[in-house]
């Protein structure tokens, strides 16, 4: 009798590992950017700029939303969307329909996307060889700011003959305040700049980064001794797996919304598991070791400036020891700060003394949740009614001039 049911049993267990194994992924995993927008009946457009340091960059465009289709003609003010650091245009998409660029497109407004050298989508130079030239890899927040930034906002303004809005996640607003700081002329070109989780002025409020970033210049002459460019190149097998495993009904996906969460710094409680899944099928973006090596001088000295070559270097390059600071006086464009009371990276003080700075801060926006983090811009299921619907109503005010005034500083 057992030896008869023994086969039965083993087809019976085998059959429910597989059943069970079955890894259905979200319906949108295997599509890339375009084949997403494109199943959502929306418009895109792909363009590319040059920088001033030969970086090729790509441009994407949602001209116009669905709703809108009927009246192309309208004019639209131009929203230049600005990813963060170890990101990609894909993150803005990943809430599905309420993800922003649809938010925006749909409520009347022309959507560009900036893809920042190095980024998968902008992996060009005229010279140098991404994966075989070290030098590609030699830029920080800085070079993306003052380059990278001004190339997309000259190319909208010649297009759409308006000055642009700007909203930048992260790291995207260390490369606008770079570039306003930097290269004045751009306030005239920006409207108004939103910025999402500032990380400017920077405090942490966990001591391991702080700790850590006390000693980047032994990460630095370890990196350039290896002639790293990157932090971790990015691996194919390991991409495959994390997709695998992260897809929606297998056993793994709360594991991976929880490192999501790690990642985000704090329990996130918006992100569903459909939403994790679909991050988890975007393969991992090249950071540039720099960027990183750059955060932590600004942790270390506390103070947002240029990069730190070393004594010598800075001699060098900036005649003085230490690097430039970077005037916030100049950033005179209106700005907008949004912020989130779980944000270790974006903190409450950090985003307040970010606003203090600025000499034409039009308004000071806590996301009314407290348990809102540093992801949760892009990636929390009530984004929209949390940051987007205020975003669109602060840039229609804008436009109808009720923001004349500077917000009151504390
Ligand atoms: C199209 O948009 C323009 C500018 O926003 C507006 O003046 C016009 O009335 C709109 N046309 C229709 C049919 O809605
Ligand atoms: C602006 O457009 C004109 C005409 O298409 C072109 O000649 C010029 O190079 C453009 N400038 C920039 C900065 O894109
Ligand atoms: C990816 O990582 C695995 C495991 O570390 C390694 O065996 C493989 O060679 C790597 N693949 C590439 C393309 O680097
Ligand atoms: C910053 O810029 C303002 C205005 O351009 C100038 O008055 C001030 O001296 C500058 N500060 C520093 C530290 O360079
Ligand atoms: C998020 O949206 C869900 C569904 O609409 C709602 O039940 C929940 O209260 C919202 N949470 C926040 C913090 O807005």
């Amino acid at each position: 009798m057992v030896s008869v049911l023994a086969p039965l049993l083993i087809i019976q267990v085998v059959t429910q590992i597989c059943v069970s194994l079955k890894f259905v992924s979200h319906p949108e995993a295997d599509l890339n950017l375009e084949q997403k927008i494109k199943k959502r009946g929306y418009p895109l457009e792909v363009h590319q700029v040059v920088t001033e340091d030969d970086y090729f960059l790509t441009i994407h465009r949602i001209p116009y939303g669905k709703r809108a289709l009927r009246n192309r003609t309208g004019q639209r003010s131009p929203v230049l969307l600005v990813h963060g650091m170890g990101a990609t245009p894909e993150y803005f998409f990943v809430l599905g329909r309420r993800s922003l660029p649809y938010y925006l497109a749909d409520r009347g407004f022309d959507v560009w996307i900036l893809n920042a050298r190095g980024s998968p989508f902008s992996r060009k130079h005229k010279y140098l060889d991404i994966k075989k030239d070290v030098e590609y890899w030699w830029f920080s927040y800085h070079e993306i700011g003052v380059y990278d930034l001004p190339a997309n906002i000259d190319y909208i303004v010649n297009k759409t003959h308006q000055k642009v809005f700007v909203i930048g996640h992260s790291q995207g607003n260390t490369c606008y305040f770079v570039m306003s700081s930097e290269r004045p002329d751009y306030n005239e070109k920006v409207k108004l700049g939103i910025a999402y989780a500032p990380s400017v002025i920077i405090y942490m409020d966990n001591p391991l980064p702080v700790f850590v970033s006390y000693f980047w210049n032994i990460f630095q002459i370890i990196y350039d001794f290896l002639q790293l460019g990157v932090l971790l190149p990015t691996n194919n097998t390991v991409n495959f797996l994390t997709k695998l495993l992260c897809s929606e009904t297998t056993y793994f996906s709360q594991v991976c919304v929880n490192y999501l969460s790690i990642v985000g710094t704090y329990e996130s409680k918006l992100i569903t598991k459909e939403t994790g899944s679909l991050i988890f099928s975007i393969p991992v973006v090249e950071i540039s070791a720099r960027q990183i090596f750059h955060y932590m001088q600004t942790i270390d000295s506390g103070i947002f400036r240029q990069y730190d070559y070393g004594e010598g270097n800075n001699l060098r390059r900036y005649k003085s020891k230490t690097p430039p600071v970077y005037n916030l006086t100049n950033a005179v464009a209106p700005a907008a700060v949004f912020y989130a009371e779980k944000d270790a990276y974006a903190t409450v003080k950090g985003a307040q003394d970010t606003i203090k700075a600025l000499p034409n801060a039009i308004l000071d926006y806590k996301v009314p949740y407290e348990y809102f983090n540093h992801i949760d811009f892009l990636f929390g299921y009530n984004a929209s009614s949390l940051v987007y619907k205020p975003t669109v109503k602060l840039f229609k005010d804008f436009d109808n001039g009720k923001f004349n005034k500077k917000v009151k500083t504390r």
